[in-house]
């Protein structure tokens, strides 16, 4: 099979580090543009990147010798993953799906946009929908698909299958977020060293609506978002990767600990559909008392799990417990790559 030709806008930041990092080998795209600033243009991948290569394998060989381009719709693909500073992501993924190109975004400039789909594809692939919509709009082929924020990736994934199954209708989270999430160089080392800071900019915001739109339904050409209550409280804290939440829910039928325990660990949408990044099981809940955990936790499967642990009671809402994601696998660029998968399969990227 011929390889989907792929480019990266904002190539050389975190996420984009990993989009090139993910791509190395997959067997259905391959990266033949790489984009960042009018900074960082004309110049070679590994003359920008000297000292700012954060990851632990090496600057793929191929990818070494690419010249960055700028961010224009001149680009020589047909998808492009989007890890662009939300500074400038709006206008310049506009701008490419105007001229024709999918874009798989990782910013949040188009997610509660009311034509764009925020998608988890084992949650709403339904959403998928609001694409014809999008094309209309923008007389294109194009079209903007948007993955979810780092935190609420995990939240999402994490209670998707108890909403369908039970609903819920509050939730309470607090969340510890990575360093990696800030991008570089990110918070200060003076700052977050022997530290934790209670409050990350916008955060709160986005995780208290976007699993609105996420775990709402799309009828009739319109998004109705979930009627749940979300409160988030957002912290940095000094651990290099993966985002670690813990969650008290209600739900509004009522479960016993085994049902709901069972719920979770059953849930595989997209089994079957042989996607490379997705992982075997969404899902994975453990029953040691003190994990999940960051540093040991957080890899499984690719980096593309969700996974559970400490479900218990709890005396104020129902249930609690903690959920672990990698925030730039999961949460960013294996979110967007495993995005651009299933609009694959489902034949969105034929025109
Ligand atoms: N880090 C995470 O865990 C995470 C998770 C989910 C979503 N996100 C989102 O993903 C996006 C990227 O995050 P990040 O952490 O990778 O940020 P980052 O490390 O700061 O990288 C930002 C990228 O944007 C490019 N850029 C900046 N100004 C530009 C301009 N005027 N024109 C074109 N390109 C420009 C930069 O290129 P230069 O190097 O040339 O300046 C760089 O490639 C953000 O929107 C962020 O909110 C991040």
């Amino acid at each position: 099979m011929d390889k989907i030709p792929v480019g990266i806008l904002g190539a050389t930041g975190m996420v984009g580090q990993r989009f090139i990092q993910l791509l190395e080998n997959h067997p259905w795209f391959e990266i033949t543009e790489i984009a960042a600033s009018e900074r960082s243009a004309k110049r070679r991948y590994e003359n920008v990147m000297v000292s700012r290569w954060k990851l632990e394998t090496p600057i793929p060989e191929k990818i070494r010798k690419m010249v960055l381009k700028e961010c224009q719709p001149n680009l020589d693909c047909k998808l492009v993953f989007s890890a662009l500073d939300s500074s400038v992501a709006g206008p310049i993924e506009e701008n490419f799906a105007k001229a024709g190109y999918i874009v798989s975004s990782n910013s949040k400039n188009h997610r509660m946009d009311d034509d764009v789909p925020l998608l988890i594809p084992e949650v709403n692939s339904e959403h998928l929908d609001s694409i014809v919509y999008q094309k209309k709009k923008n007389d294109s082929k194009g079209f903007i698909v948007t993955n979810p924020n780092c935190s609420t990736i995990g939240l999402v994934l994490g209670i998707a299958p108890l909403h369908k199954r039970y609903g819920i209708d509050r939730i309470i989270v607090t969340t510890m977020q990575a360093l990696s999430g800030a991008g570089y160089p990110g918070v200060a080392s003076m700052d977050i060293i022997d530290n934790v800071i209670p409050f990350i900019s916008g955060e709160e915001e986005k995780v208290e609506t976007e699993p609105l739109k996420i775990l709402g339904d799309y009828k009739n050409g319109k998004f109705h978002f979930a009627d749940i209550k979300i409160s988030a409280s957002c912290n940095r804290v000094n651990v290099k990767d993966g985002h670690l939440e813990a969650v008290s829910l209600s739900l509004i039928e009522k479960a016993s600990i085994d049902d709901l325990v069972s719920t979770l660990k059953n849930f595989n949408p997209l089994n079957g559909l042989n996607l490379p990044f997705s992982p075997t099981k969404p899902i994975v809940v453990l029953d040691e008392k003190d994990r999940p955990q960051p540093r040991f936790d957080r890899e499984r499967d690719k980096g593309m799990v969700c996974t559970i642990g400490r479900i218990r009671r709890c005396p104020i809402l129902d249930y609690k417990f903690y959920i672990l994601t990698h925030n730039t696998i999961r949460g960013a660029a294996g979110a967007a790559i495993l995005n651009a998968e299933y609009l694959k399969i489902k034949g969105f990227l034929e025109n």
